[in-house]
């Protein structure tokens, strides 16, 4: 079973976020799984530019960081994304990940795959976890869980949060292993998947890798 942590914090070995990234994949190593992380700010991610050729053709016309760091996520059965709050959003280096994958959203490629949500604020870490949550769905994934601190609120808030991070990663070692079915979350992906279905349905001619993908499974 293989883990992948990314973190967005441009702070490397200092970052508070990295402790609570580190923490799911501790929790998740201390049952047998095979960990990774990945620090995002040293890798080049392109801001999308919204041409679709990843729709058309199945790559990006960006050669960059992007195709690896993508390759490492398909061969992950379970992820843990981590961002620090900055204006309300995740960190700008996140965002021009997820920006970067449309094409993820459109074929559902994490589907089977269970993802956490780690995040540090000032003020608030709910914003974020609450936005990675959403763009899981959206990629196919199932939402373990989320863990977050207020890192103002002193030393002691980060490390409850690393603690409850460990049992996180424990969780999601334990969904992967039981394949476990997010009832209500499987009703969201779902409808997400008939809605991208049916918008490539009538873009047949223009998005063709994308067509030819849910044709070959016959449009589950
Ligand atoms: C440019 C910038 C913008 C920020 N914006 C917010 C914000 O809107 N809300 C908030 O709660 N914290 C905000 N913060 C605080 C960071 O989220 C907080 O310090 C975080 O824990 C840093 O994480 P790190 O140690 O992993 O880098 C901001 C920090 C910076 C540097």
């Amino acid at each position: 079973m293989r883990i992948l942590g990314i973190c967005a914090s441009p702070n490397g070995k200092k970052s508070q976020t990295r402790r609570l990234v580190q923490g799911v994949l501790d929790g998740a190593a201390s049952c047998g799984a095979q960990v990774e992380f990945v620090d995002l700010c040293r890798l080049k991610i392109e801001f999308c530019i919204g041409c679709r050729k990843c729709f058309d053709t199945g790559s990006c016309f960006f050669k960059d960081d992007y195709q690896g760091l993508l390759d490492k996520m398909l061969a992950a059965d379970g992820m843990v994304w981590g961002s620090p709050n900055y204006s309300f959003c995740v960190r700008a280096q996140m965002k021009a990940l997820i920006d970067r994958m449309a094409d993820v959203i459109h074929l559902q490629s994490f589907d089977g795959k269970y993802c956490c949500a780690a995040a540090t604020g000032g003020r608030d870490d709910t914003v974020i976890t609450r936005y990675l949550s959403m763009n899981f769905l959206d990629f196919g994934a199932y939402v373990t869980g989320t863990v977050g601190a207020v890192v103002t609120q002193g030393p002691q808030a980060v490390e409850a949060a690393e603690q409850t991070a460990t049992t996180l990663g424990q969780a999601l070692f334990a969904d992967i292993r039981d394949k476990r079915a997010y009832f209500d979350q499987r009703k969201d992906i779902d409808k997400n998947r008939h809605e991208f279905q049916a918008k490539i349905r009538a873009a047949k001619d223009v998005w063709r890798n994308q067509y030819a993908y849910w044709e070959a499974r016959g449009w589950p």
